[in-house]
C-alpha cells in the first residue's frame, strides 16, 4: 500500500496506462513544507507518507515477503479463512480498497467473497504503479471489473461514493494494517470519517496486527536482508531527487525502536557521523549531530478490545473479530446500522 501527500492525481474512477516504475517529480510545495516543517522540529520527523513514492511502495511490497514480516501472511491467512463468510454477512456488495498496492489481498479476498459473481473493485491508491500492478491482479478474478482512483484514503472514498452503483451495498476493506500507520487519535477520527461516507448495510473490514513480545516485533522492521533498511533510507533519495537536496544517504543507519509507553514501533534514520545536507529547492540547510536521528514512521498495534471500542464510537456495529493463531493479527467485520438514529 502507498500513502504520499503527492498533489497531483489522475481524474478518479479511470483506467490507467501501462508504464513502467516512474521517476517523476510530484507537486514542489506540499512536499516542501511538509519537509521543512519536520526538518525544523526538535525532534526532527518527516510524514510516512512520504515513504511511498513509486520506488518505496515497490520495496513495501518486497518487505511483504520477509520471513521476519509475518504480518502480510497472517492477513492472508485470515483473508483465506473468513473471506467466503465475509461474502456472506455483506451479500452482493461492492468492493472498495482503500490502499490495495499490487493487489495481492483484494485477489484472495474476491475470489473467495465474490463466489464469481459481478462486482466493481475500487482500487484507491496514491501510487500510479501500484494502480497498475492492482489492475493486472485483480481482474483476472472471474466477474470483478477494476475501477483505479489515484487518491488518498479519504478523498479516494469520497470520489467512490459519488460514483457508487445505486442500491448495491459497498464494502471498504482497509488491510495490511495500514491503520498502524494513524497516531490512535488519528485512527479513532479516521475511523469515524470513514463511517460518515457509508450507508445503511455497507460494511468496513479493517485488519490490523495485534500486541505482541517486541522481541517478535522488531526483527519485522529491522531484516537481515536490510529490505527494510532500503525502505527507510529511500526517503532521503526521494528528497535528493524531488527537491534538489543533497542528503548523503550513506551518513545514515536505520533503526527499529519498541516504544512501550505507546506499543509502537518506531522507525529512525540515525547520523552515523555529524553531517549538513542543503534542501536547495526550499533554500534552507539541516544538520545532524552525530546519533541525531530523524523518526520516519511509527507502526502501532493493538487489542481487539480496543478496535470494537473504536469501530461502535465510529457508529459501526462489530459484526464479527477473527484472530490469527500463529501472528496475533485481527480482521473487524463492522457493518454499518440499517436504521441510524
Ligand atoms: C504499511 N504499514 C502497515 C507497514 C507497517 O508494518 O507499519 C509499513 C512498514 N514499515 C516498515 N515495514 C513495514
Amino acid at each position: 500500500m502507498s500513502r504520499s501527500n503527492r498533489a497531483v492525481r489522475l481524474r478518479a474512477v479511470t483506467p490507467l496506462p501501462r508504464r513502467a516504475v516512474s521517476l517523476r517529480k510530484v507537486d514542489e510545495a506540499p512536499l516542501l513544507s511538509a519537509v521543512r516543517a519536520g526538518l525544523s522540529a526538535a525532534q526532527k520527523t518527516l510524514p510516512a507518507a512520504l515513504l511511498y513514492d513509486d520506488l518505496g511502495s515497490a520495496l513495501f511490497e518486497a518487505i511483504t515477503y520477509l520471513p521476519e514480516y509475518e504480518v502480510t501472511r497472517a492477513d492472508l491467512r485470515l483473508l483465506e479463512a473468513h473471506a467466503a463468510e465475509v461474502g456472506r454477512r455483506v451479500p452482493g456488495a461492492d468492493v472498495a480498497e482503500l490502499g490495495p498496492g499490487a493487489g495481492r489481498k483484494a485477489k484472495v479476498f474476491l475470489e473467495r467473497a465474490a463466489g464469481g459473481a459481478e462486482r466493481v473493485f475500487y482500487a484507491i491508491d496514491v501510487s500510479r504503479q501500484a494502480l497498475v500492478d492492482c489492475r493486472r491482479t485483480v481482474e483476472q478474478v472471474p466477474g470483478v471489473t477494476v475501477r483505479a482512483v489515484e487518491a488518498r484514503y479519504l478523498e479516494g472514498l469520497g470520489e467512490v461514493v459519488a460514483a457508487r452503483r445505486p442500491g448495491v451495498p459497498l464494502l471498504v476493506l482497509f488491510l495490511g494494517s495500514n491503520l498502524s500507520n494513524f497516531g490512535r487519535d488519528e485512527a479513532r477520527t479516521f475511523l469515524a470519517e470513514v463511517r460518515a461516507q457509508l450507508q445503511p448495510h455497507d460494511a468496513f473490514l479493517l485488519a490490523t496486527d495485534l500486541d505482541k513480545a517486541p522481541a517478535k516485533l522488531v526483527p519485522a522492521y529491522d531484516d537481515a536482508v536490510g529490505v527494510t533498511a532500503a525502505f527507510n533510507k529511500n526517503l532521503l533519495v526521494r528528497l535528493n531527487r524531488e527537491l534538489d537536496a543533497d542528503f548523503d544517504v550513506s551518513a545514515f543507519r536505520h533503526e527499529a525502536r519498541w516504544s512501550q509507553a505507546h506499543r509502537r514501533i518506531e522507525m529512525h534514520l540515525v547520523a552515523t557521523r555529524p553531517v549538513t545536507a542543503t534542501v536547495k529547492a526550499g533554500g534552507f540547510s539541516v544538520h545532524f549531530d552525530e546519533g541525531e536521528s530523524l523518526w520516519t514512521e511509527s507502526s502501532h498495534r493493538f487489542t481487539c478490545d480496543e478496535l470494537a471500542g473504536w469501530g461502535r464510537a465510529a457508529g459501526f456495529v462489530v459484526d464479527a473479530q477473527w484472530v490469527d493463531p500463529a501472528w496475533a493479527f485481527a480482521h473487524s467485520l463492522f457493518l454499518v446500522p440499517k436504521e441510524t438514529t
